[in-house]
């Protein structure tokens, strides 16, 4: 299947983000043609002048000449013109394809499972979108004109070789047959190879040096510099050796391509002497000489063209087909039509997961969450929490075992269904970079100040708008505004009771700094578990203690479960963690005071 799609030409591959601008790629392509064609003639025309000069001599007819010189002009005009047209067509279609990509792209990228963005960063998404569409634009903007160029140019060049003096042609054509012998020896499957390891090695620093700036913090924190960034390191080391090796590999073939395509006239000249002395007639062989002598270095530069053009067709080629396959995801397939979403008591029946299709994460896990009860997860970093909550709202689905809602399996449930009446408040909450309002509202129009001013009292999160000159409209991100891990989550509080969805996954943040964001996050968190059915993953202990029901998860499986009372007399995972919890706290306050 991938490989043949790789098969299929970069045109096929385009043309469904061409949209209603498909025509214009053959419209283009015939003015460059055309403008291939006219760009000759000119050459022609410089022939019959010189023939007008050497032959005739003395008998000169200006009129002819100036005739001739008039053609000259038209032909290179008419063949500048067409260029142009085309040039500006290729570009029209070209910003076609580079929107039809963004919008496909963002369409895609809509309606990927949650997993999907759990596994690629958006940063990842973004180059491949923003690659495709940047390279594939160059590709046809600025190529396309030069198809039919490479094509034709060389057919009517060697047309002239033998139509005018088949001897000086053959002269011509040597270097030429040479220096194709050359590039073919440059551009063999090993060359390409070589090449496409060039591209990979400059994205892996391009990315690796992404990842650099992000870090630089850490690295600044703790004075390291950049080789302790091996990653990195080694990258621009490896594309500073593969940029050797390819100088080195390219230098003798690439100079001897050069001298062979600039020595037309080292081969022409001799074979005119030559040609002269036999013949005698030396205006014909002049006149030869001179539209050969013109004419010979447009191959060289034709080639030239069609090898930067090739070039251009494989990124192109590697964009498109990298913009494919990041979408190529194992899909969730929704029912259209819902079992109708009733009950909200929440159960997992003998359910095994994995990500990775080898190593199991989670291991036959069984609870039940009555309606409007909580279950709180607790347990070592890593043990599963996360993963537990995610299956739920179907981020990926189980491998094993099933998941209900209300008695009915989460796979009956349409899309609509299960986000709607599940909130999902993240670990890591990270808000939009738009307004306070929008990130809360969720860009629902429908929500009036007064909702929003409800949540924000419910979330606790009140003092911190307040605290801001704009208010609700404050845009995240700018001038400087920013919220601390803490105060981000309780802002997505406040758009969990917005959506007041029956069903609530919380996931506690795993650090606050400060006990007095602790505390107000705690009693929301209570706020909005109030009558819902909840899965609480918490990190502090005081959090868990009055859920209706815990559940101890370690390496992917439960191995406690009960009220705070019943695991405390069990003696066991969960005794010890609250021990240590308790010891910690009395631990602060001694250092505290
Ligand atoms: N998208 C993913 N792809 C592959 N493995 C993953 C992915 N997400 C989590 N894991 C792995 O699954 C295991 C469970 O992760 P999970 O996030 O559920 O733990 P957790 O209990 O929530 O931890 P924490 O308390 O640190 O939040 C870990 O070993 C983790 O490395
Ligand atoms: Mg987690």
């Amino acid at each position: 299947m991938k490989q043949k799609a790789k098969k299929e030409s970069v045109f096929k591959k385009l043309k469904p983000f061409m949209g209603n601008k498909k025509a214009l790629l053959p419209i283009s392509l015939f003015c460059s043609l055309i403008s291939a064609i006219s760009s000759i003639f000119p050459f022609y025309f410089v022939w019959k002048i010189s023939k007008e000069v050497f032959v005739k001599g003395n008998n000169i007819s200006t009129e002819n000449v100036m005739h001739y010189a008039w053609m000259v002009v038209l032909f290179a005009f008419i063949g500048i013109i067409l260029y142009y047209i085309s040039l500006m067509l290729s570009h029209l279609l070209a910003f076609e394809v580079e929107i039809g990509l963004k919008k496909s792209g963002f369409e895609k990228t809509l309606n990927m499972p949650l997993g999907f963005f759990n596994e690629k960063s958006s940063g990842k998404i973004r180059k491949v979108i923003n690659d495709g569409a940047a390279q594939t634009h160059v590709f046809l903007a600025h190529q396309l004109p030069d198809i039919t160029g490479t094509i034709i140019t060389p057919l009517m060049i060697l047309v002239i070789f033998f139509a005018f003096d088949w001897r000086l042609g053959l002269a011509a054509l040597i270097p030429v047959i040479f220096s194709f012998i050359v590039m073919s020896t440059m551009n063999n499957a090993n060359g390409r190879k070589l090449q496409k390891k060039y591209f990979d090695s400059l994205e892996e620093m391009s990315s690796e040096s992404v990842e650099y700036v992000r870090s630089i913090p850490v690295v600044k924190t703790f004075g390291q510099s950049v080789k302790s960034f091996t990653r990195f390191y080694d990258s621009i080391n490896n594309y500073r050796d593969l940029v050797i090796m390819f100088n080195k590999l390219w230098k003798n073939p690439f100079s001897l391509y050069t001298i062979l395509i600039e020595s037309t006239a080292f081969f022409l000249i001799p074979a005119s002497i030559l040609l002269i002395n036999s013949s005698g007639d030396t205006a014909a062989v002049i006149s030869n000489f001179i539209l050969y002598i013109l004419v010979a270095p447009l191959l060289g530069m034709v080639m030239m063209k069609s090898m930067y053009f090739n070039q251009q067709k494989d990124i192109a080629n590697q964009s498109i087909d990298r913009f494919n396959e990041l979408f190529v995801y194992s899909e969730i397939n929704y029912p259209k039509n819902s079992v109708g979403f009733d009950d909200q008591t929440i159960e997992f029946k003998n359910v095994s997961f994995s990500y990775d299709g080898k190593n199991d994460v989670l291991n036959n896990i069984n609870f039940k969450v009555e309606k409007g009860k909580t279950l709180a997860l607790v347990g070592q970093s890593g043990s599963g929490k996360t993963t537990i909550a995610r299956l739920l709202a179907r981020f990926w689905d189980v491998k094993e075992g099933e998941i209900l809602i209300g008695g009915k399996n989460v796979k009956d449930y349409s899309k609509e269904d299960l986000m709607r009446n599940i909130s999902f408040v993240f670990q890591n909450a990270d808000l939009f970079k738009t307004s306070l309002r929008e990130n809360i509202s969720f860009g629902r129009d429908d929500i009036s100040d007064d909702d929003i001013e409800n949540a924000l009292i419910k979330s606790r999160s009140k003092q911190i708008i307040d605290n801001l000159e704009s208010g609700l409209d404050t845009v995240i991100g700018k001038k400087g505004t920013y919220l601390s891990g803490g105060e981000k989550q309780r802002i997505a509080l406040a758009r969990a009771f917005i959506k007041d969805a029956p069903i609530v996954l919380l996931d506690e943040a795993t650090a606050f700094t400060d006990p007095e964001n602790e505390h107000l996050i705690q009693d929301a968190l209570k706020d909005l578990s109030k009558g819902k059915t909840t899965i609480m993953i918490a990190h502090r202990m005081t959090t868990v203690k009055d859920a209706d029901n815990i559940a101890v998860v370690d390496e992917g499986e439960i191995v406690e479960m009960g009220s705070h009372e019943e695991l405390m007399n069990e003696n066991g995972i969960y005794k010890k963690m609250w021990d240590e919890y308790q010891s910690s706290i009395t631990w602060n306050i001694k250092k505290g005071a």
